[in-house]
């Protein structure tokens, strides 16, 4: 006798049947059910689907019922059956969907809540559809707790299929603070995974920049419990309160007894992992002519970080060099604390409003490229950034309000003219004094550059370099008259210059 004998009276009973019962997986099941769904659940261990159903049985009786087979998860769910795969991304996850289209029948529904690439999960719908079952790539974020909780979903693929599996996502999923649930429709084909893709996008700029704010403190000379005492106050101010400053200012205090200075930071290994995403996206953006230098500068931040062994190489050779702190830089820093602190904050701010700028501007990009069909649903998608994910922080209202009343913004900075206006030159001072004192920040300066930049009526190397190409190839160069470029194009008489 096992927990996951299939007895008569469970069969077709199942409002929805999960797939994966690790961490993630598990907390979801937990929430489903807490949402009063009958669940199914199927993991490869058979072993851990007996203690999941065994140490749940109590507290939910049959609402709860597993499988040691695929065979009979089919057995156990509704028809049609709906199914959520929660195993880990790629191979694994085509190998459970080829499994799961064994033993499904016509117009079952398996959805797939891994972080995939958005132009898998267009392949992966149009592969399932053609032998009469019916696919959506949904997104989830929000880690282990959010899927206890509440996460943010992000599905995509056919309207139809999402009516069918709405139900119970929303009820799964957070709630902002207007009670909207964190959810909605995304757009079709591999919208969802799109959508997530470019939420990783900003979490990696994000956490990154914070993490740049982090070593400004301390190169000013900060330790971990004024660096958590200020963010703290940040935090207080409300703006920037979000769920990646909350765990910034825990990781920067976070205590340990083996490290001399008796921060846990301080022992950590500094090569960042990263599982794809963000790399995707800034692949995709650039493909489609999508400026992203703050989301660029993440993921280079990260490659950078992986290379150790030759970071410590060359910091044997020119490392005194490189990392040489203007003596007046260091000390400005020590003598005008608050006005450093003051300065930070606004760079802060301004590098997360230029972060999410170029991730809302590359989601529209792709779109128009790949024709997904999220650009009119991208009001209510950055509504469900609001709650349960890792993106969510206060900044997300005024985000969202600025989207619903004019879904045609040029570029989400437009929406914070007055805090640019406040903030700039706090912005420029931070950048200069690090610059100065050696530290490096790809992402806070990036994202003074993506600012700067994108709102210059005339780029000046820009003209430089637009004749330059005419000197040697003949390319060509635009005119400026009346404001505008000129539809045609000319080439300038050179002198001869031989490279
Ligand atoms: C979330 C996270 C989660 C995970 C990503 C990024 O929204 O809950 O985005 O999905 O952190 O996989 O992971 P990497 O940093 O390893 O690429």
């Amino acid at each position: 006798m096992s927990v996951l004998d299939v007895k008569d009276e469970y069969v077709g009973q199942a409002d929805v049947g999960v797939v994966g019962l690790a961490t993630m997986g598990a907390n979801l099941c937990l929430n489903i059910l807490d949402k009063g769904f009958k669940l199914a659940v199927y993991n490869r261990t058979t072993a851990t689907s007996e203690k999941f159903v065994s140490d749940n049985r109590a507290k939910y009786g049959d609402k709860l019922t597993g499988a040691a087979n695929f065979a009979d998860f089919a057995k156990l769910l509704k028809k049609p059956r709906r199914a959520m795969i929660l195993v880990v991304a790629g191979p694994i996850t085509d190998g459970v969907i080829q499994s799961l289209s064994d033993v499904f029948e016509k117009d079952d529904i398996i959805v797939d809540t891994g972080n995939a690439h958005f132009k898998d999960q267009t392949d992966r719908a149009n592969m399932l559809e053609a032998k009469g079952l019916r696919f959506l790539g949904m997104g989830v974020s929000g880690g282990a707790e959010g899927a206890r909780k509440g996460p943010a979903f992000f599905p995509g693929g056919t309207l139809s299929i999402w009516d069918e599996v709405k139900e119970i996502v929303e009820a799964a999923s957070a709630k902002a603070i207007d009670g909207r649930p964190c959810v909605t429709m995304c757009g079709s084909g591999g919208a969802g995974s799109c959508v997530k893709m470019y939420h990783n996008a900003g979490e990696y700029a994000i956490l990154q920049l914070w993490g740049e704010v982090y070593a400004a403190m301390r190169g000013a000379g900060m330790d971990g419990d004024q660096i958590q005492k200020e963010l703290t106050r940040w935090k207080s101010l409300g703006d920037l309160d979000s769920y990646m400053l909350d765990i910034t200012i825990e990781v920067a205090g976070h205590k340990n007894a083996e490290s001399p200075s008796g921060f846990l930071v301080d022992v950590t290994g500094d090569a960042i992992g990263s599982k794809g995403t963000g790399l995707w996206s800034v692949q995709v953006a650039m493909e489609v002519g999508c400026p992203c230098p703050s989301l660029a500068a993440a993921v280079v931040s990260r490659q950078m970080s992986m290379e150790h062994i030759q970071r410590r190489l060359n910091h044997a050779i020119i490392g005194g060099e490189t990392s040489k702190a203007s003596e007046h830089a260091r000390k400005a820093e020590a003598a005008f604390h608050e006005e450093f602190c003051r300065d930070l904050y606004w760079a802060a701010y301004l590098a997360i409003v230029a972060s999410y700028a170029q991730m809302f501007e590359a989601i529209r990009a792709v779109d128009r490229e790949y024709k997904l069909n999220i650009v009119g649903n991208l009001p209510r998608i950055i509504s469900t950034f609001r709650a349960g994910c890792i993106l969510q922080g206060s900044m997300l209202q005024p985000m969202t309000e600025a989207f619903e009343k004019n879904p045609n913004i040029p570029n989400l900075m437009c929406a914070f003219g007055k805090q640019i206006g406040e903030g700039m030159p706090g912005f420029r001072a931070t950048c200069g004094r690090l610059v100065l004192s050696g530290e490096s920040m790809p992402v806070l300066q990036a994202s003074l550059c993506y600012m700067v930049t994108m709102s210059q009526n005339i780029i000046l190397a820009g003209q430089a370099v637009s004749l330059q190409r005419d000197v040697f190839g003949r390319h060509g160069f635009k005119k400026i008259r009346d404001g505008q470029l000129t539809e045609e194009s000319y080439n300038e008489e050179w002198p001869e210059m031989a490279p």
